[in-house]
């Protein structure tokens, strides 16, 4: 009998890229995937740290798996459980010490130690070295059809803004070789993929050192050059950018290359460039405001979304009211926003001028408000327009067909046809909440 595991993933984009990795090397194993958490030979959760209430996320779901794990002992059963990603990175050994059903704790660079672990005993409880280069190594090509992928292309980072936990829990940042994303891609590519989203914690710093069989300076934008010569690769996503390092480079990318998607997540956390400052950010928020309106004039249909910290330690009403003024000036076509989260072990956490919880609640309700604004006054610019679709999965209804805009909004069709994988010229016609719904012309 195969043993069989169940993943339960929390957090970014890079942590469902190693899940479904997780997948591949347990099914090439020999291991069989279940979603039967309570009847599981193998829990994994593939956690996150970013904020505090994400973590404690792990510690509610071990304390429901620790029961699980007794019953099945009752029967005479086992169940192992793996804590991997980000915070068995950050907190490793006590993991253990917190919860001891826990059986092995498994940081981001050392997923590929899994199928060992699972099958040899004895081979430590603990794994978080930083091995990245060894991790890409030891990862094999996914079997997924998906039409739209995520393939990261680098990891870690050396930003260390104030507030932030990733240099540590991801390390420094590494980028692949371009020919091992190269091969990743095509690969994905001739099982029927149409669309991939480079990711990377700052995938615009993105640098390898072989280009074209040359020693040569390899950036985001000769990545993006290189793999759009896929004939059957449609589109080109990449996430997330950080401010100063998007360079002529990859604009020129985005002015010349149609597989580009004109649709930038552009993070600036705050709009005030006192808090700017202490959080490390090295930028000022004109500096920001100039560099979208840049980028405008070279791709006049680019679109920005960002992210936002609010109550930031010493953040004023009139800080927040700058944070508000760039988002009136921006319009962002989306955002996600945050209350600001102390996290240990960052600079951040020990200043000691926290907001209230209610001051950071009152102002990223109003935040959040004005971003739905501007997301909506985007929206409703497509409506009665024709856009191009990728079709990428089936709606929830029968002959329902989803797929995206090049601005990533979701687009809900009909039809009798199978249209999956392919670009369509859609009318919109109707949109509800956050996602349309429309005809097909060709
Ligand atoms: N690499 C990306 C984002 C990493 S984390 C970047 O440079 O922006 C994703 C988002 O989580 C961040 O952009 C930030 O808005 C939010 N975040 C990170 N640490 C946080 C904290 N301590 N409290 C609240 N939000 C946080
Ligand atoms: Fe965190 Fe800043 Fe690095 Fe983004 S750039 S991952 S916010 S330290
Ligand atoms: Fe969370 Fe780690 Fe991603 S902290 S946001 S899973 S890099």
């Amino acid at each position: 009998m195969h043993k069989s595991f169940f993943i339960k993933t929390y957090g970014c984009q890079m942590n469902n890229y190693d899940s479904e990795k997780i997948n591949d090397l347990l099914v090439l194993n020999g291991f069989e995937k279940t979603d039967d958490i309570e009847n599981t030979d193998i829990a994994i959760l593939n956690t996150c740290h970013i904020r505090e209430r994400a973590s404690e996320k792990l510690y509610s779901d071990l304390g429901r798996l620790s029961i699980y794990k007794k019953n099945r002992e009752k029967l005479g059963k086992k169940l192992s459980i793996v804590v991997m990603g980000c915070v068995a990175q950050a907190e490793g050994e006590e993991i253990i010490n917190r919860n001891n059903s826990v059986d092995y704790v498994v940081g981001p660079q050392n997923i590929q130690v899994i199928p060992t672990l699972l099958k040899k005993k004895d081979f430590g409880k603990v794994h978080i070295d930083f091995l990245s280069e060894e991790k890409f190594k030891s990862l094999t090509f996914s079997q997924s059809n998906k039409i739209s992928r995520l393939i990261t292309v680098q990891e870690g980072c050396d930003k260390f803004c104030s507030f932030c936990v990733v240099p540590y829990t991801r390390g420094a940042e590494f980028s692949r070789p371009l020919e091992d994303i190269y091969a990743e891609i095509n690969d994905a590519v001739e099982k029927g993929c149409a669309e991939v989203t480079l990711l990377g914690q700052n995938v615009s710093s993105y640098e390898s050192s072989i280009y074209e069989g040359k020693e040569k300076k390899v950036e985001l934008g000769n990545l993006c050059n290189t793999i759009a010569k896929i004939p059957n690769l449609k589109r080109i996503r990449y996430l997330t950018s950080h401010p100063n390092d998007i360079n002529n480079n990859l604009i020129d990318e985005h002015a010349n290359n149609k597989k580009m998607m004109p649709f930038l997540h552009l993070p600036i956390q705050s709009g005030s460039d006192k808090i700017l400052k202490v959080m490390n950010r090295k930028h000022t928020k004109r500096e920001y405001i100039e560099l979208t309106k840049k980028i405008k004039l070279a791709v006049p249909q680019m679109a920005f979304s960002s992210d936002f910290i609010v109550g930031y330690p010493g953040e004023t009403e009139e800080d927040f009211e700058n944070t508000v003024s760039l988002v009136n000036e921006v319009k962002f076509a989306s955002s996600y926003s945050f209350a600001y989260s102390p996290r240990p072990g960052t600079p951040a956490s020990i200043q000691i001028d926290f907001n209230s919880e209610e001051v950071k609640k009152k102002r990223l309700n109003y935040l959040q408000k004005i971003l739905n604004i501007h997301q909506n006054n985007f929206n409703k610019e497509l409506l009665d327009k024709e856009v191009e679709v990728l079709i990428t999965d089936f709606g929830k209804k029968e002959d329902q067909y989803v797929g995206r805009t090049p601005h990533l909004q979701p687009v809900h069709v009909f039809s009798s046809k199978n249209l999956i994988g392919r670009i369509l010229n859609i009318k919109i016609e109707r949109l509800t909440s956050f996602s349309f719904h429309g005809k097909i012309l060709n």
